[in-house]
């Protein structure tokens, strides 16, 4: 089952906090490929597991020049701020400018369950952070003031409606 279905807002899971990777098995290393298969095919450069509907504090990345599997991911530290644009493959790809820290540091643990950490600026900071909130069951859109997030969510679900 490699390319799966991709979750769009409003669906539940994308609104519920993850629960702990806590099985680092052959499993989890095949989730992960199927992850990142559906990831490419939506040309994104990053997908969380709540985005194929599971319930699960777990992301992949490609980003710039950062690939990595991150289980039970957290910001530990960030720095400076940056103001760019922003979409999401659960919210059809309609974007928005978020204004987020310029760097990141994201814990993680890897497909066998080693800690690592590892940091970031700019594009790929933005993916940790996005990708990391996912994880907490928060889209980026809930970074936006109200009325631009309701003018959004208008914009995207009439775009669905044309599909
Ligand atoms: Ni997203």
């Amino acid at each position: 089952m490699p390319i799966r279905k991709i979750t769009e807002y409003p669906e539940k899971v994308l609104g519920e906090v993850g629960r702990p990777v806590t099985k680092f098995d052959q499993e989890l290393a095949n989730l992960c490929s199927d992850m990142f298969e559906t990831m490419y095919d939506a040309e994104g450069v990053g997908l969380a597991a709540p985005q194929i509907g599971l319930n699960l504090r777990l992301f992949v990345m490609d980003c710039e020049d950062i690939k990595l599997i991150a289980a039970n991911p957290e910001i530990i530290a960030t720095e400076g701020e940056q103001s760019s644009q922003e979409g999401c493959l659960s919210v059809g790809k309609v974007p928005a400018v978020v204004v987020r820290p310029q760097k990141a540091r994201l814990r993680a643990q890897n497909e066998k369950g080693e800690w690592f950490e590892q940091d970031a600026e700019g594009y790929a900071a933005r993916a940790f952070m996005h990708e990391t909130d996912h994880c907490n069951g928060t889209l980026f859109i809930d970074h936006l003031p109200k009325m631009r997030r309701d003018m959004l969510v208008k914009k995207f679900k009439k775009e669905k409606t044309w599909k």
